[in-house]
């Protein structure tokens, strides 16, 4: 059995060893923005999963453009050394590559860490002031946002750019623009949460407006020979909402911009819509991305099993699958599914003694 789920993928100067990514996972253990030794210890494990590429957590490109605040940023110099600190320690003894997703938070910040009841911070919780394309608070019990001015605008694309400048002195491999999920430049895009009516509103050539500002700047800042892709929200999944689509024209436009994949997420604009989830559910965004916008795509939600991973590369529906929860149950998710698929993983040498062939327990422990 030849697998494809174990060739290599590049894109610019990146070769990625096999087309496993580990999704980014906000950790919420940061110290105002900046990086602690939880994530050494959540990205080294990571980087030692048999995945190519382990992706950063969402990092906000403005202290107000954290989710919680326990989330990482890449706003103010003492983040970037520790995140530097972060990188350095899990490269010491991992060649994996590493790539980030920056972003904002829009009306979705100022919340809570999960662990702490998730939701909007109460006042004694030390909430702030969140922006958005407009005055409309994410559901009930959530905060009233302030409708960003143009001039603000101008200063969240600086401040994209700053991040990525950021982002490139470390010398991460790979950059992630966090367009889904319901944070600030979803909410541009989505006639949900965008009701203006200037240049950054309307149409939805308009509604793309402040996310492909973003794209040209951070473009311009990263490196040349280092990829840059975008996280989509591919619908809302309500009718009035963004659609596949909308989705379609942004990545046909991403790409125009310099943007090498995108990764094809959904939902998140708004509480109270159903999403129907299943195995694979979200991955016929990423086949139709890749097909009618010719773009690299990266399929994510619930790929668990290697042979639901393997089939979505071989039959061509995405270029590569970014999993989270598989990744932080089973660790090792990149080895165990190279023995299902009969290929080979990289093992970091301390612990090449539990490669299979050469540890007589590797078939006793998966049940053989
Ligand atoms: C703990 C946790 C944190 C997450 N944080 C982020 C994040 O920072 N950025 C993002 O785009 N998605 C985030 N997600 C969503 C995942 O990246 C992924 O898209 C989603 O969990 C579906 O994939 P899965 O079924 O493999 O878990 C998070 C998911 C989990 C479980």
């Amino acid at each position: 059995m030849t697998s494809t789920l174990f060739t290599p993928f590049a894109m610019r100067g990146l070769t990625l060893a096999n087309r496993i990514v580990v999704s980014p996972m906000c950790q919420y253990s940061a110290d105002d923005g900046s990086a602690t030794d939880w994530h050494i210890e959540h990205l080294g494990m990571l980087s030692h999963s048999g995945a190519a590429l382990v992706v950063i957590e969402a990092t906000g490109v403005e202290r107000a453009g954290r989710i919680t605040h326990g989330c990482l940023g890449l706003y103010s110099d003492a983040n970037e050394a520790a995140l530097a600190r972060v990188v350095g320690a899990v490269r010491r003894y991992s060649d994996t590559p590493i790539g980030i997703q920056i972003g904002h938070a829009g009306r979705k910040a100022s919340a809570a860490r999960p662990w702490e009841g998730g939701g909007a911070l109460r006042p004694d919780q030390h909430p702030w002031q969140t922006v958005a394309p407009s005055a409309l608070p994410f559901d009930q019990g959530w905060r009233m946002p302030k409708a960003l001015s143009e001039a603000e605008i101008d200063r969240i694309v600086d401040s994209f750019a700053t991040a990525a400048r950021r982002a490139a002195r470390i010398g991460l491999d790979e950059i992630e623009l966090h367009c889904a999920h319901g944070y600030l430049l979803h909410e541009f895009l989505s006639p949900i949460a965008n009701r203006r009516d200037d240049s950054y509103g309307g149409s939805r050539e308009n509604r793309m407006r402040l996310p492909l500002r973003v794209a040209e700047a951070v473009r311009a800042v990263w490196p040349a020979d280092k990829p840059m892709g975008a996280r989509l929200s591919s619908t809302d999944w309500r009718e009035d909402g963004w659609t596949i689509e909308d989705s379609v024209a942004f990545a046909r436009a991403l790409k125009e911009r310099g943007c090498d994949f995108v990764c094809a997420s959904s939902g998140g604009i708004a509480g109270r819509i159903a999403v129907p989830q299943g195995p694979g559910y979200m991955v016929p965004f990423a086949q139709r991305m890749r097909r009618e916008a010719g773009i690299a795509t990266r399929a994510v939600g619930l790929i668990v099993t290697p042979l639901q991973a393997e089939a979505i590369i071989a039959e061509g529906q995405a270029d590569m699958v970014a999993l989270a929860r598989a990744v932080l149950d089973d660790p090792r998710w990149g080895w165990h599914a190279a023995v299902a698929l009969g290929a080979e993983a990289h093992y970091a040498p301390q612990y090449e003694r539990v490669r299979p062939k050469t540890w007589p327990g590797a078939a006793l422990a998966r049940g053989g």
